[in-house]
């Protein structure tokens, strides 16, 4: 017997810092999706969520393409997957594209932060997605030019990531060992003293 959905859920969570909100440890990218829905409700909410992420100038950049299972849109955003996410990917009862305009709407420069604007609110998307109980899985793996042409992108919008949304199942579901042990596997990351510094490269000391 392998390991259930909830018992993957605990060994993917990180161990929590004191004053940290909850949902940053919580929230993971599964590849095994259940056969559920999304309501309408909470597909509101983490766009909702994403709507009051903060943007150079206030632009607001980001649009999302939001392909449900049974629709054209979902079938596109599937086919413009790479083969490898498309095996697991194709499950998720949600795919979403984020793009961002890539000029400013008050005076037609080059928008310079657009994509890092987009990526802010898929941040705030996916935390928002985790206190749902919802599991989302974002993917560089697609033909960009494939998705423009599939999904009427004009010109002057530029790609973000596909991130699948939907409910965790249990990992065997995935029918692949790679996928399988890729998906039990602890979550890691860079200790701060990697990536915060006092000085280029030297690492800032906590008090
Ligand atoms: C912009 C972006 C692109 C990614 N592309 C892929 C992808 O194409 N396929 C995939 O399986 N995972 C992809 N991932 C998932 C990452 O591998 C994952 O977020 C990372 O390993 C950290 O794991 P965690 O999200 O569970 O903490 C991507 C994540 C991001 C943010």
């Amino acid at each position: 017997m392998g390991m259930t959905a909830s018992e993957v859920n605990k060994i993917k969570q990180a161990i929590p810092a004191p004053g940290v909100l909850p949902v940053i440890h919580e929230r993971w990218s599964a590849r095994a999706f259940a056969d559920r829905e999304v309501s309408g409700e909470d597909l509101k909410r983490v766009f909702e969520a994403a709507r009051w992420a903060p943007s150079s100038f206030n632009e607001q950049p980001w649009r999302y393409i939001a392909g449900v299972r049974g629709t054209q849109t979902h079938r596109k955003i599937e086919e413009s997957l790479v083969p490898f996410n498309q095996q697991w990917a194709r499950k998720a009862p949600v795919l979403l594209l984020g793009i961002a305009k890539s000029t400013f709407s008050h005076n037609n420069a080059p928008n310079l932060y657009a994509v890092y604007d987009l990526g802010a609110a898929s941040a705030y998307l996916v935390l928002q997605a985790a206190a749902l109980g919802l599991t989302t899985h974002q993917m560089a793996g697609f033909d960009r030019e494939k998705a423009r042409t599939l999904l009427g992108i004009p010109e002057g919008y530029e790609f973000g990531s596909v991130i699948a949304l939907g409910y965790q199942d249990d990992p065997e579901t995935l029918g692949n060992k790679e996928l399988i042990n890729s998906e039990t596997a602890p979550r890691e990351r860079k200790p701060l003293n990697e990536f915060v510094y006092a000085d280029w490269a030297k690492p800032l000391e906590w008090k």
